[in-house]
């Protein structure tokens, strides 16, 4: 049988690898463009191009796609800030880019990566998807507008609003996730920073998680609608920090400084429409995800 392709951009980032991964074991042809360089671990065809060029046409031409995962962003809240016009091309135009030729070259179905950003702070929690959108920094408005662009393209679509993405690969540097600053950090013994008192909370889901979800949004037939791809637990930033001083064997104690602009300080996201749709709960709880992360260090 024809193997289906798709064209996984972003495809060499932290969700991007493990999305790759899933897709070769589920018998999918993924074919990746990033502007990273191609690294030894990836083991599919492979474009280093930027996905707001008009170049990204020659992939379409030269490949039949019949799948788009649309991970290429630039994923920070707090670079959004600094850079807006940065975030604007690598969210919201690469977006419209991806459209357009997903449109021009018949592709039956796009993933797109959104966020629970686009609640800002929200108004009750559980979260669920009918929640108005709102917004606290330009990455949750380049990624609505996306969302937006996407309904509008009028090809078949699956929006998903990520909670907090974490585990293994994940880009400790910069304005990288918690999860990975800490565990970078704690598993150096080098001092961390706790933003305002640590009681903010976040819904923790790991990334296999993620990448299985991607995978089954384009084995089944729905489409056409927005889904959080979440735990709907929460684990405040103390309870993590407290979960990997006990896994790390952390001998320091976090500084806390001021929170920071952008920041949420609740957030859960209902994932009800993700079981019922899917037929599938995520697997691995924090404290599961982080001892395989724990793992995964060790082993290497
Ligand atoms: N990590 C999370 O917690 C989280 C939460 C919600 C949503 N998301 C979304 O999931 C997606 C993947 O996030 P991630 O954590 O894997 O980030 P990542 O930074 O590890 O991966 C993004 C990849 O996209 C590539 N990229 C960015 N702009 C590009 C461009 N213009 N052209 C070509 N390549 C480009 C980068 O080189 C990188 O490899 C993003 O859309 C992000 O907004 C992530």
């Amino acid at each position: 049988m024809v193997k289906k392709t798709v064209l996984v951009t972003g495809g060499a980032g932290f969700i991007g690898k493990h999305t790759v991964n899933n897709l070769i074991q589920e018998g999918f042809e993924p074919i990746i463009v990033d502007r990273k360089e191609k690294t030894e671990d990836i083991k599919c065809k492979f474009y280093q191009m930027d996905v707001t060029s008009e170049k990204l046409e020659t992939v379409f031409k030269e490949n039949k796609i019949d799948y788009v995962i649309h991970l290429a962003a630039l994923p920070s809240v707090a670079e959004s800030i600094k850079k807006p016009l940065k975030d604007c091309m690598d969210n919201y135009y690469a977006t419209v880019n991806v459209c357009t030729y997903s449109q021009k070259y018949n592709v039956k179905k796009i993933i797109f990566s959104s966020t629970a950003a686009v609640y800002a702070n929200p108004k009750y929690l559980p979260v669920d998807e009918d929640h108005p959108t709102d917004y606290l920094s330009p990455y949750a408005i380049t990624k609505n507008a996306s969302e937006n662009f996407i309904k509008f393209s009028g090809l078949d679509y699956i929006i998903f609003r990520y909670a907090n993405v974490y585990g293994p690969g994940q880009d400790s540097q910069g304005e990288a996730g918690v999860v990975a600053k800490f565990f970078e950090l704690m598993s150096n013994n080098k001092p961390i920073e706790i933003h305002g008192n640590g009681e903010q909370y976040r819904d923790f889901i790991y990334v296999e998680d993620v990448a299985r979800v991607n995978v089954l949004a384009l084995k089944n037939q729905i489409t056409n609608t927005i889904i959080n791809v979440s735990t709907n637990t929460r684990t405040s930033v103390n309870e993590l920090y407290q979960y990997l001083k006990s896994g790390l064997n952390y001998s320091l104690e976090a500084k806390h400084t001021e929170s920071r602009l952008g920041d949420i300080p609740k957030s859960v996201l209902d994932n009800k429409k993700l079981v019922k749709l899917f037929n599938y709960i995520p697997e691995i709880g924090i404290k599961e995800g982080l001892t395989k992360m724990i793992k995964d260090m060790n082993d290497k």
